[in-house]
């Protein structure tokens, strides 16, 4: 297939059709990925825990990220590949913002992404500016877990959804190109997706995004820590990793996962 670009993604997404993302780490499972039609790679720090055995994202470095976001590329030949800006790499201002992303994009990758709202705004326009894509995370951002008292769901009351729907708009008009909504009601999901400029893509955000989004080795059964309701197994069933991801790539194209009673939220 032809390498996906933002135009293409924009196109995917104005044609009413899904966008289907995994994570990444290396470059087996990218080159799987790639081949089984998965629409974006993510390089996620979700490594930390996925690769590294951490508690949270928050030890991963920067260094680390450029390493597995070399791999990826590496491996991959046509997805459209996004990388996580780590914890502490971009909190720091502008500059540190401009610094870390470019070291990622040397890295390979094609879109960077960071957490958080309100502050991030004037950061994404710079990065934007510059000529760096950038994918911006709300709801459950994992590097905030302390300040969240959890991996918990957030903008589940009218204030905090307001808040939400607030920050979602700022960094729509601060030019980023996708959204990803980590754990929010699917309400809340379907009402930004429907206002965002960009492309949406959801994990435990209901089926109203313009796409989803899962750690692999969550949907692949691989990790043996209690998984999020929002989680299914793609493995149960599956005679192999490449039909699996084949299965999820088809169940988000046609709108059979998420399924909302089974993997959505209420409000
Ligand atoms: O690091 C990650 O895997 C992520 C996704 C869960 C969105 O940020
Ligand atoms: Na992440």
């Amino acid at each position: 297939r032809k390498p996906l670009t933002l135009h293409r993604l924009r196109a995917i997404r104005e044609a009413g059709e899904k966008i289907a993302m995994l994570t990444a780490y290396d470059a087996a499972s990218a080159s799987l990925l790639d081949a089984a039609g998965v629409d974006c790679l993510l390089v996620g720090d979700s490594l930390g825990m996925v690769m590294q055995g951490h508690g949270s994202t928050l030890p991963v470095t920067l260094e680390q990220m450029v390493y597995h976001t070399q791999c990826v590329a590496r491996g991959n030949r046509s997805a459209w590949l996004i990388a996580d800006l780590p914890f502490g790499s971009y909190q720091g201002g502008v500059e540190q913002a401009v610094a870390s992303s470019v070291a990622l994009m040397q890295a390979g990758a094609q879109m960077v992404k960071l957490e958080g709202g309100g502050w991030t705004a004037p950061v994404i326009a710079a990065l934007v500016e510059r000529g760096i894509p950038v994918c911006a995370h709300l709801g459950l951002t994992p590097q905030s877990v302390h300040a969240l008292g959890g991996y918990r769901i957030q903008g589940r009351d009218a204030q905090s959804a307001d808040t939400l729907r607030r920050h979602a708009a700022e960094v729509g008009a601060a030019g980023a190109a996708m959204l990803v909504l980590e754990l929010v009601p699917s309400d809340v999901a379907a009402q930004i997706s429907a206002a965002y400029p960009g492309i949406t893509i959801g994990i435990g955000a209901g089926a109203r995004t313009h796409g989803q989004v899962l750690v692999l080795h969550d949907m692949l059964d691989i990790t043996r820590s209690p998984k999020p309701r929002f989680v299914r197994n793609f493995m149960q069933g599956a005679p192999s990793l490449l039909d699996a991801v084949r299965g999820y790539v088809e169940a988000v194209k046609q709108g059979t996962f998420p399924d909302e009673a089974l993997h959505g939220y209420a409000a």
